[in-house]
């Protein structure tokens, strides 16, 4: 186990109702001038939107709507223009992880002068300079940002969708899982998607003997795996809400990375046909995790394929080969089961003009070619886009 430091000061407020109560008290607590973020009105058809201005009462509340999904850096320069204009002292985001990636991104440019796409291409500059405590109340299982500094940034005009990372998680974040009673089933569908493959990012990783996180790991997983499906049937069970919340939070807050050797693999490339297309980040995922396991897998890997197969699919079987190629195909299935595409035609993606750009810039931003589990060239990460 490699030497680790974790610190995370996220105030988690978990379960049913708690807004109402405690809402007012936690923004109040950082000063009278609020920046409400959220995205296309899903808030408003809710009546989410109704209960959290009551919350606010009292309070000097400025309002950025129309966040969109794969927020783009122009609803980070209006919010820039509202914290600056407002002397904001708190943003209260309220949505899912697009909404909470751009008010984290909005909350240092506050405390920025110029155009603050230079703090998502230079994510170091973020750590130099402040930024506004984020208080959210998540209606999306999905990304994890609730209770982490990452937050990822499109940039329409370049094709670029990048990462970055601020100096501070959320301040307090809202769980509340029946908040996410509304969400559609194809949303549902890629929110698990992501939860699985932020786990896959991280379990499968060089480093060995780190059995604490990767137990961990797997308890999530097979919540994941079991949950999904039975709130995609089932909207409004709130097991199925609540462990997939909760899973959401866990499985990216830095928890289950320690001790880690390797970056990520599969996000950065889904980043690009989430930054050429405009696709659902999860959806990506779900259509390349399979076949990027079938790239990876060979005999250097094949223990961890057998672990994965065995304590996360519960493949009971002497064979680690068998075991490992009947895991892919099971990641496979239960992405399939979700009522999601599982090609690139699927989501409309159905020529190649991009893909070379595309692998080449994967490889670039992700570090593919030293940093992953395993290396990966643009011509391998071309091959993935071409079998997909
Ligand atoms: O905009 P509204 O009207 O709110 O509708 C949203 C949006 O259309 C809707 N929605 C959200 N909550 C709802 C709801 N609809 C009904 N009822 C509710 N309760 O869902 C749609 C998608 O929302 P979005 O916020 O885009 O989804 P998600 O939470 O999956 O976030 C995806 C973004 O996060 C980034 C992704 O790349 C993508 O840009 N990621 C952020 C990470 C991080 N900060 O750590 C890590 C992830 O790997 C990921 O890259
Ligand atoms: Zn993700």
């Amino acid at each position: 186990m490699l030497n680790f430091k974790f610190k995370n000061t996220t105030d988690i407020r978990f379960g049913e109702g708690r807004i109402d109560s405690e809402l007012h008290e936690v923004i109040a607590q950082f000063g009278n001038n609020v920046l409400l973020t959220y995205g296309g009105g899903s808030i408003k058809k809710s009546g989410l939107y109704e209960r959290v201005l009551k919350a606010l009462d009292g309070l000097n509340v400025t309002e950025l709507s129309g966040i969109e999904p794969n927020p783009k850096i122009d609803s980070v320069r209006a919010g820039q223009k509202l914290v600056k204009e407002n002397d904001i002292d708190v943003i209260l985001a309220v949505g899912g992880g697009s909404v909470i990636d751009a008010s984290k991104v909005i909350g240092s440019a506050k405390f920025y002068d110029a155009d603050p796409w230079d703090l998502v291409l230079d994510p170091s500059k973020r750590h130099s300079i402040n930024q506004l405590p984020i208080v959210d109340i998540l209606t999306l299982s999905a990304t994890g940002t609730e209770m982490n500094a990452g937050s990822v940034i499109s940039n329409p005009e370049t094709n670029q969708k990048l990462g970055s990372f601020g100096p501070n998680t959320p301040a307090v974040s809202f769980l509340d899982p029946t908040l996410t009673y509304s969400v559609s089933k194809w949303q549902t569908a890629a929110g698990s998607i992501d939860i699985f493959s932020h786990l896959t990012e991280q379990y499968f990783d060089k480093a060995e003997n780190i059995d604490i996180t990767r137990g961990q790991m797997e308890g999530i997983y097979r919540s994941v795996i079991k949950w999904a499906p039975i709130a995609l049937q089932d909207p409004e069970n709130y097991d199925a809400r609540a462990n997939l919340m909760w899973a959401s939070t866990q499985a990216l807050n830095g928890w289950v990375r320690v001790g880690n050797e390797n970056g990520w693999t599969v996000h950065p490339i889904e980043h690009e046909l989430s930054a050429y297309y405009d696709i659902t980040h999860g959806v990506g995922l779900g259509i390349l995790t399979p076949r990027w396991m079938k790239f990876v897998l060979s005999a250097e890997t094949l223990p961890r394929f057998a672990e994965f197969g065995r304590n996360v699919w519960g493949i009971n079987n002497d064979n680690d080969q068998v075991v490992a190629e009947l895991a892919i195909q099971k990641t496979y299935d239960w992405v399939k089961s979700l009522e999601v595409p599982t090609t690139l035609p699927g989501v409309d993606i159905t020529d190649d003009k991009h893909f070379d750009v595309m692998a080449a810039s994967a490889v670039k931003v992700g570090n593919l070619a030293t940093g992953a589990y395993v290396a990966m060239t643009p011509a391998d990460v071309r091959g993935l886009f071409e079998q997909s």
